[in-house]
C-alpha cells in the first residue's frame, strides 16, 4: 500500500505525524530565511552543474531557474510564504518551486543534502557579510585618518594606569586605534579566504554517487575549490567560530575605544565632546548629555563573546559528520553580524565628527609632571646614570608638588638646586611640545612621525 503524500519532505518513513510542538520546536525557519537568497544561489548553480552532467536537461534548467528566480522576486517582496511546517529555509524554497514549476523543481534536489547545502550557505551569506565588516573599518580607518591628521600636533597627556604617564599627541593616540582595526580587517581577511571553500557535493556525509562536477560548481559560485573531504566539509562550524571569535576581538577594541571616549567626553576630562546625534539627554537631570553609544558598543562587546562561547560549545565534542546541534550555530552568528557592522558603522560616524578641545588636554598634560622623564633623560645626557638622576628628579617633582606648579614652571635657579649641571637648555625638554618632539623615533609620538605614520597607513588602505 503506497501512503498518501506527506506534507513533510521526509515523511516518507514516517507512521506517526510529527508533534506540533516537537514541529516548531525543531523548525529554523523563523532564523535561517535570512540565507534565501543564498541559498537560491547555491540551487542556481547546483542546477547548472546537474544540467551540465546531463542529469537536467534544457528545459527543465530553465524551468528551475525561472522558478528560482520568481521565489527570489517573492522573498524579496516580503511575499514569500514561510511556513514551520517546512522547517527550514531549504526545503521552503524547494517545495514552493515544485509548486511553481512541478516535477523539475522535485529533481533539483539531485546529488545534495540539506547537509552540505546548508554549509555551503553560511559560507556564501558569512563572506558577503564579512566584507560589509571590511568596509565599514575601512571608513572607520579613513576617518581616524583624516581626525589624526588635524591633530597630528595636539597635545594630550599619554597614561598607564590612568595616570598622566608622558605627554604624546592626540593624533598619535588616534593611529593607535588605527592599528587594531588594521590587524581586524586582516583577522576578517584570513577568516574570509579559509572559509572559501564549496562543500557542495559533500551531500549527507560520504559523498553522492552522482558524477558531480564540483569544480565546476565551485566556479560558479566563486569558490577557491571543492572540499577535499565531505566529513569534514558537512560538519565543522569552525569558520563561524573564527568569525566570532575575530568579531570578539574587533568588539574588544572598540569596548576600549569606547572606554577611553566614555571618559574623556566627562567633565573632569572635557577632552572631547560627542556629536550630539550620539547622545541622549537624561529623562530627571536636564543638564545631562549622555555618551550612550559609546556606552552601548562597550556593552555590546558582551553578546558577541557569548556567541564566541555558544559556538565553541555547540561544536565541542560533536562527533563526525553533521548533527542538528550545528542548527543553532545561526543566531549567534547572525547576532555577531549584526553588533559588529552597527558598532563599526556607529563609530565610524561618530568619531571622526569629535569635538577635540585641544585646550583641555593640553593642560590636564601639563598636571601630571609628564615629563619627568624627559628631566631624568636630560640629567643622564650631562653625564649622570639613570638611577641616580632617577633619584634626582622624584626629588625635583616633590619640590615642585609642593609649590603647586609643574617642573618647566620652576626657574633655572630652583632647578639647579637638584643637580648643578642643569642649564638653560633644560627648557627645551621639559617643555611639552619639547617632549613629545624628542620622540621622533620610528612608531613614536612626535608630531612629525605621526605624519609620516599617517602616510604609510594611508597606502596602506588606499
Ligand atoms: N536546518 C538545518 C541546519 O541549519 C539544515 C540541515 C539539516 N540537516 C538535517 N539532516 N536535519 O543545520
Amino acid at each position: 500500500m503506497t501512503k498518501q503524500s506527506d506534507s513533510r519532505m521526509w515523511g516518507g518513513r514516517f507512521s506517526e505525524q510529527t508533534d506540533a510542538f516537537v514541529e516548531a520546536f525543531t523548525a529554523s525557519i523563523e532564523f535561517d530565511q535570512r540565507l534565501a537568497m543564498v541559498d537560491i544561489l547555491g540551487s542556481q548553480a547546483h542546477a547548472k552543474m546537474l544540467h551540465r552532467i546531463g542529469v537536467l536537461t534544457e528545459d527543465e534548467l530553465a524551468s528551475i531557474e525561472k522558478g528560482l528566480s520568481n521565489i527570489k522576486a517573492e522573498v524579496e517582496s516580503g511575499k514569500f510564504e514561510w511556513s514551520v511546517q517546512l522547517e527550514d529555509v531549504h526545503m521552503n524554497i524547494e517545495a514552493r518551486l515544485t509548486q511553481l514549476i512541478g516535477v523539475a523543481g522535485k529533481k533539483l534536489h539531485t546529488g545534495r543534502s540539506r547537509n552540505d547545502q546548508i554549509a555551503t550557505d553560511i559560507r556564501l551569506y558569512l563572506r558577503e557579510e564579512i566584507k560589509v565588516c571590511q568596509q565599514f573599518i575601512r571608513q572607520f580607518q579613513h576617518g581616524l585618518l583624516e581626525l589624526a591628521t588635524k591633530h597630528a600636533d595636539t597635545i594630550m597627556p599619554g597614561f598607564t594606569h590612568l595616570q598622566v604617564a608622558q605627554p604624546i599627541t592626540f593624533g598619535h593616540h588616534l593611529l593607535a586605534w588605527f592599528e587594531m582595526l588594521e590587524r581586524d580587517f586582516g583577522r576578517l581577511a584570513g577568516c574570509a579566504k579559509r572559509m572559501n571553500i564549496l562543500p557542495l557535493g559533500a551531500a549527507a556525509l560520504a559523498g553522492t554517487s552522482y558524477p558531480l562536477d564540483r569544480q565546476y560548481t565551485a566556479e560558479l559560485l566563486d569558490f577557491t575549490a571543492p572540499s577535499r573531504n565531505s566529513l569534514d566539509a558537512v560538519s565543522d562550524r569552525d569558520f563561524a567560530i573564527e568569525f566570532c571569535a575575530d568579531a570578539a576581538i574587533c568588539m574588544t577594541h572598540l569596548s576600549r575605544m569606547a572606554e577611553e571616549m566614555v571618559i574623556w567626553s566627562s567633565a573632569q576630562f572635557n577632552f572631547i565632546v560627542l556629536p550630539d546625534r550620539y547622545c541622549t539627554g537624561s529623562s530627571i537631570m536636564p543638564q545631562k548629555k549622555n555618551p550612550d553609544v559609546p556606552e552601548l558598543v562597550r556593552g555590546k562587546s558582551g553578546r558577541v563573546f557569548g556567541h564566541l562561547m555558544s559556538l565553541l560549545t555547540l561544536m565541542k565534542s560533536q562527533t563526525l559528520a553533521y548533527n542538528k546541534d550545528n542548527q543553532e550555530d545561526k543566531e549567534p552568528l547572525f547576532d555577531t553580524l549584526d553588533t559588529l557592522q552597527g558598532s563599526l558603522r556607529a563609530f565610524a560616524d561618530m568619531v571622526p565628527n569629535l569635538q577635540v578641545n585641544k585646550e583641555s588636554m593640553y593642560q590636564a598634560a601639563k598636571q601630571g609632571f609628564a615629563t619627568a622623564t624627559d628631566l631624568a633623560d636630560y640629567l643622564v645626557n650631562k653625564g649622570l646614570p639613570f638611577r641616580d638622576s632617577h633619584e634626582v628628579v622624584g626629588i625635583a617633582v616633590a619640590y615642585a608638588i609642593d609649590k603647586g606648579k609643574d617642573l618647566s614652571e620652576c626657574s633655572l635657579d630652583e632647578l639647579k638646586e637638584f643637580h648643578d649641571s642643569i642649564e638653560q637648555d633644560v627648557f627645551d625638554v621639559l617643555t611639552l611640545e619639547g617632549s613629545v618632539n624628542l620622540r621622533n623615533i620610528t612608531g613614536g609620538t612626535a608630531p612629525d612621525q605621526v605624519r609620516i605614520q599617517i602616510e604609510q597607513c594611508r597606502k596602506l588602505i588606499s
